[in-house]
């Protein structure tokens, strides 16, 4: 049986953290037998919120590194960088003929950016990223997406594109189907809903244990268990969601002993930051590799960016032939 097409992405915003790993990079390793999975660096979605570009080559091989550290096989699937293959701009053009305004302006995933991020004058690309997010799922004839809450809005006006081209021009494209990544955010150290980078409150997959101590050591715990000896509430306490996550086995014993005040805030963090360090551990091993050979990064990068223009260039040929613009 022919396997289901895959396409997911992230934009290049430098390392990633624990988060990531958890709410889509877990996920994505799983999916790459069962899957033809393409993976997209969307460098051209950060212009989104930032114009500065000189960073953006080396946020992006950080990504892969973390990304081939966490287990995704470029054998299996390739990774690359949406502005190196031209067509998704052209398919991008086609598609924004295909969406009104109106539309896209109704799209809440946006509307929470821009309270969030308190923009005034959104430009034409930041409305029109979910177009361009359609061309990246699109090209690859993407099934599946797999996401989280938030960008599903944009796999649906995906799939609107797709009826839409489908119906003016005839067949080409699948209407995908967004795959919601189970497992719910991990929460930021401060407590705030949110691991992001912006909120300077991340674990990185690339902190050593000796960082990942002092970064548990300032993390927020219940606000009722001050001393040592305090009754403590588990259910609110983020460091026991890190528990939940990367210590499994203990989970009984530390509910246990943190509502009962045996066990105390700080042997509590330090036993955490040990979990996730040890978890972590080959994964900054093998960052460790990628890192000292980067050209092989790099040549993981350009062979998937070779598959992928193939891809590419077949599905624009059948876009133009549809459209008699061949
Ligand atoms: N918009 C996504 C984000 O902000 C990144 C992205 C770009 C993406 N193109 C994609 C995700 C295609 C899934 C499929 O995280």
């Amino acid at each position: 049986m022919r396997k289901k097409r895959i396409l997911s992405g992230m934009r290049p915003t430098g390392k990633l953290h624990i988060g990531h790993y958890v709410g889509a990079l877990e996920n994505w390793v799983k999916l790459q037998d069962e899957y033809n999975c393409y993976f997209l660096i969307a460098d051209y979605h950060v212009l989104t919120t930032s114009l500065k570009t000189d960073d953006l080559y080396d946020n992006s091989i950080e990504m892969l590194i973390d990304w081939l550290a966490t287990g995704l096989d470029p054998q299996k699937s390739p990774m690359f960088r949406h502005s190196q293959i031209k067509g998704h701009s052209e398919l991008a053009l086609i598609f924004g003929m295909l969406i009104t305004v109106n539309r896209l302006e109704r799209n809440p995933t946006l509307k929470d950016q821009v309270r969030d991020l308190n923009i005034e004058n959104l430009t034409f690309g930041h409305l029109g990223y979910p177009v361009l997010q359609a061309a990246d799922i699109l090209m690859y004839k993407g099934e599946a997406v797999p996401v989280g809450e938030d960008q599903v809005p944009h796999v649906e006006i995906t799939r609107e594109i797709a009826r839409k081209f489908n119906n003016e021009y005839g067949m080409v494209f699948p209407e995908p189907a967004p795959l919601l990544t189970q497992f719910a955010r991990l929460q930021g150290l401060d407590g705030s809903a949110k691991m992001s980078k912006s909120l300077g409150n991340t674990i990185l997959l690339s902190d050593d244990p000796e960082t990942i101590k002092s970064k548990l050591r300032k993390a927020v715990t219940d606000p009722n268990k001050i001393r040592k000896n305090d009754p403590g509430n588990p259910d609110i306490c983020l460091v026991f969601s890190y528990h939940k996550k990367f210590n499994k086995e203990e989970i009984p014993e530390i509910d246990a002993g943190c509502r009962s005040g045996a066990l105390g805030c700080v042997d509590c963090k330090m036993n955490c930051a040990s979990k996730i360090s040890a978890f972590l551990e080959p994964i900054r091993e093998k960052r460790n590799y990628y890192e000292k050979n980067i050209d092989l990064v790099k040549d993981i990068l350009m062979d998937g960016e070779r598959r992928a223009g193939i891809t590419s260039e077949e599905t624009m040929k059948q876009v133009r032939k549809n459209m008699k613009m061949g």
